[in-house]
């Protein structure tokens, strides 16, 4: 069975909590490349996504509409392709239509934006923003980190 492997790069300090969490969306691309390969029923795959939306991906995409994106020009074509790629994938998970075609565009989707975001995205953020506005980041990131999650428990990718 394949094993996922996000590329390493190395963050800035106070990215990489975010960062982390682009490590766990990867892994969702690939449970869901796992669930179709071991043909687990489509139903059950869009369970798990739906709880990983609900606890985990949708605060990320929120914490980086408030926090993160709105340091850089809102007019540049990076920031205009993000956020269009947010509202996508908002629609993508959302949807309870056309299940099994919307998981495997959420799959192929999701690893495309967080690639372009850690390796465009926070690049132009590391380059461009001072050390202090990154420690808020961080700060901003620990205090909405603290909210309670259930886990998992049909891990049909095993
Ligand atoms: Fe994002
Ligand atoms: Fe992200």
């Amino acid at each position: 069975m394949s094993e996922p492997v996000p590329e390493p790069i190395k963050r800035h300090k106070n990215l990489q909590p975010i960062s982390r969490e682009h490590h766990h969306g990867l892994l969702l691309s690939w449970k869901i490349r796992q669930g179709i390969a071991k043909n687990i029923s489509y139903t059950r795959i869009k369970a798990y996504c739906d709880w990983f939306w609900e606890n985990h991906l949708q605060q990320h995409f929120d914490f980086e509409e408030r926090n993160i994106f709105p340091l850089l020009d809102k007019d540049m074509p990076m920031v205009k392709r993000v956020l269009k790629e947010h509202r996508r994938l908002r629609r993508l998970f959302q949807s309870d239509n056309k299940i099994e075609q919307n998981l495997s565009l959420i799959e192929e989707e999701l690893v495309s934006h967080i690639r372009f975001e850690e390796r465009t995205v926070f690049k132009e953020i590391e380059k461009t923003v001072s050390e202090k506005e990154l420690a808020l980041i961080e700060q901003a990131h620990s205090d909405i980190g603290k909210h309670a999650t259930t886990t998992w428990e049909d891990e049909f990718w095993t």
